[in-house]
């Protein structure tokens, strides 16, 4: 079995403490944290850039997983890369073609980052799975990328399934990573498709219990995995 990884998103932390939010969820046992980055024309949302990872970089020792929906990834990876990602994923959609994909993610590996691609759930998987073999991670997006405390979307598990089977069959050792809308019941719906890495934002920091929350998306999560 792969090792279940739980990634608290800090789009739902306080930022007025973000410092202490992240320690606490280290502390509670986040495996990854979570950076989402919008650049506000790939998705209607600014969150924030290399300057804030490379800020949280400096109060964690759990890798940071940055995921980036912006319009041009390509353009501003490599400062990601230099702001301390350890896993650094692009949406497919937002360059051109596989054969774009393929550059971004051998370029993220070449720096020493984990790479990662994601989609949307009305992207199709046909995007990347060109390009499996050079991604660390896939990002299996169950809401549409922009805002935290969205409704899970469960029609996307087929992606997650699909990528997984295609994953065993090429002998690729990749991370499935479902992002949005996870909590304690969807995880296991997550898993059960072949996931192993699960983002959760307001599920955890809407919580007075972070660590009572990452352990039961990392149980739900644990039972399940591709039963
Ligand atoms: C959505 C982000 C997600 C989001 C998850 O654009 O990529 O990472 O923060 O938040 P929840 O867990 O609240 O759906
Ligand atoms: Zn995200």
């Amino acid at each position: 079995m792969k090792k279940i990884l739980v990634s608290p998103s800090i789009l739902s932390a306080d930022f007025r403490a973000l410092e202490r939010e992240v320690k606490a969820a280290q502390d509670a046992g986040a495996d990854l944290i979570h950076c989402d980055v919008m650049d506000g024309h790939f998705v209607p949302n600014l969150t924030f850039g290399p300057f804030i990872v490379e800020a949280v970089k400096k109060c964690v020792s759990v890798p940071l997983d940055v995921h980036l929906m912006i319009s041009d990834p390509a353009r501003y990876a490599p400062a990601f890369c230099d702001a301390g990602a350890d896993i650094l994923a692009f949406h497919a959609e937002a360059v051109g073609g596989i054969d774009a994909v393929r550059a971004l993610l051998g370029d993220i590996r070449v720096r020493g980052v984990r790479s990662g691609v994601a989609v949307n759930p009305d992207k199709s998987t046909d995007l990347f799975m060109g390009a499996l073999d050079l991604a660390d991670q896939v990002v299996i997006m169950s809401v549409y990328a922009g805002f935290g405390g969205q409704k899970f979307i469960p029609d996307v598990m087929e992606k997650v399934g699909a990528v997984r089977k295609a994953a065993v069959e090429r002998g690729i050792d990749v991370d499935i990573e479902v992002d949005g809308g996870v909590n304690g019941e969807t995880a296991a719906v997550c898993a059960a498709a072949g996931a192993n890495v699960l983002v959760a934002g307001s599920y955890v920091f809407n919580s007075n219990d972070y660590a009572g929350r990452i352990r039961a998306v990392r149980e739900s999560a644990e039972k399940s995995f591709m039963r």
